[in-house]
């Protein structure tokens, strides 16, 4: 499937959502919002009434990326806002299966978080139930951190479980993805990227994100999962 970039706006300004979000537009394939519920993880952001108002906003299909606690009270609502996908995390989730078939019956791709220290092989019953796999490449609630090399090898593994299922699921990296790691997570298996502080701590974000696409590309194109 075709390398997909996500810039989150989690580095943007929020202030300014619509503008940031104009930035990437012509470039970018989706845009990666983080809501952040100050019980999942150390952080508060924004939850679904920016969310709603953002769809108002931006033609950029939306990347929700769900760390609350209780998603499957809460996550069904931003698909139904028009979110295009919504991805909950396999360490929150009470009702994995129920949760994410209502996701996609409200008109959402569906996807399943996982953090650094949480393993994919107990999720790969789950695979026909998901449209994109996330894994955490650094732990989550906040932007700017250094990514986690130790995620690599299970992005290995996360590569392998899908190509046994058809290959059909996205798997996405979030986390100190830039110009230094991006290349080491498209030849491990990764085909969506996320990147923050990278597209939105440059001065031109638009470039950003093309210099990061032109690298992902060259090297998945390169990659043994891709043959
Ligand atoms: C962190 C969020 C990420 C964040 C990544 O918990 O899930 O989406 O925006 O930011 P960078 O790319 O700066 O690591
Ligand atoms: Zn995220």
């Amino acid at each position: 499937m075709a390398v997909q970039m996500a810039p989150s706006i989690l580095s943007a300004d929020f202030a300014r959502l619509a503008d940031e979000a104009a930035a990437v537009a012509g470039v970018a394939d989706w845009l990666h919002v983080d809501v952040m519920d100050n019980h999942f993880v150390p952080n508060l952001t924004i939850g679904l009434p920016v969310v709603e108002a953002l769809l108002k906003h931006t033609g950029l299909p939306l990347d929700c990326h769900l760390m609350i606690t209780g998603p499957d009270r809460w996550a069904p609502a931003y698909a139904e806002a028009g979110a295009r996908n919504v991805t909950v995390h396999a360490e929150a989730l009470r009702s994995p299966v129920r949760t994410l078939r209502q996701i996609r019956s409200a008109g959402a791709r569906a996807g399943l978080g996982i953090n650094p220290a949480t393993p994919v092989e107990p999720y790969e019953d789950l695979l026909a139930e998901i449209d994109l796999m996330l894994l955490m490449t650094v732990e989550p609630g906040f932007g700017g951190q250094g990514f986690l090399d130790l995620v690599l090898p299970k992005l290995r593994r996360a590569r392998a479980m899908v190509a046994r299922h058809g290959g059909s699921v996205w798997l996405q990296v979030d986390g100190g993805v830039s110009e230094e790691t991006i290349e080491r997570c498209a030849e491990a298996g990764a085909d969506v990227f996320v990147a923050g502080s990278a597209v939105y701590g440059a001065d031109d974000p638009a470039a950003a994100v093309q210099a990061l696409r032109a690298q992902a590309e060259r090297a998945a194109g390169a990659a043994p999962w891709r043959h």
